[in-house]
């Protein structure tokens, strides 16, 4: 697999382009900021994209939505119960940042659909706990997790915004450590690139999954 990270924004959020190794197809995740550089990132790979993928809809992770949908024609899909988010932005951009463009989804998800794009075999799973609708996706036979915000390297995703929850994310963490295999690698939504192994034998936030 060839993914390529994008660390963009003033909260240095992490953009994903993936595809499979050589492919002329491939997937963004969560293209948050700095449309430009996205594109023309797809632009020297020469790949046309089959989907963007939301994990979520804080406005580090969507400020690139609209005008990278524009610009590759492809379908935007995003946490069902986060549209109305990402279709009026900037109701829930704190101050001092964007502005950013809204956008009205072209696929809702909510957890349990299987997807097949750009040549991946993708499973959706609603993963709350950082916001209500966030959803990570798996690559299994790329053991591959694109995360969102729920599990960075020594720590866990923000859990007092709106429809955020400790104990659900918690349910959460579990849920992703007892269903993938511990060399799964986690592309994050923030910070670098982790294992779950290595999380539950570091990560303080996860120490209580051992109980
Ligand atoms: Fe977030």
């Amino acid at each position: 697999m060839d993914v390529r990270c994008f660390t963009v924004g003033p909260v240095a959020e992490n953009c994903w382009i993936v595809r499979r190794e050589g492919a002329d197809r491939g997937l963004i995740v969560d293209p948050g900021d700095e449309a430009e550089r996205i594109l023309s990132a797809v632009g020297e790979l020469g790949i046309g994209v089959d989907a963007i993928l939301l994990t979520h809809t804080h406005f580090d992770h969507i400020g690139a939505v609209a005008p990278v949908a524009r610009a590759t024609g492809a379908p935007v899909y995003c946490p069902e119960l986060e549209v109305p988010v990402l279709a009026n932005v900037m109701d829930w951009v704190p101050p001092g940042f964007g502005p950013y463009e809204s956008y009205d989804a072209d696929q809702t998800l909510s957890g349990g659909e299987h997807l097949e794009l750009a040549g991946f075999e993708i499973e959706v799973i609603h993963t709350p706990g950082h916001s209500p609708g966030h959803l990570t996706y798996s690559i299994a036979d790329e053991a591959a997790l694109f995360s969102g915000d729920v599990l960075f390297q020594g720590s866990v995703g923000r859990v007092d915004l709106p429809g955020g929850d400790g104990p659900t994310l918690l349910q959460t963490l579990r849920k992703l450590a007892e269903s993938f295999p511990e060399q799964t690698t986690v592309y994050p939504g923030h910070m670098g690139i982790t294992t779950l192994g290595a999380e539950r034998a570091t990560n303080p936030f996860l120490a209580e999954l051992a109980r």
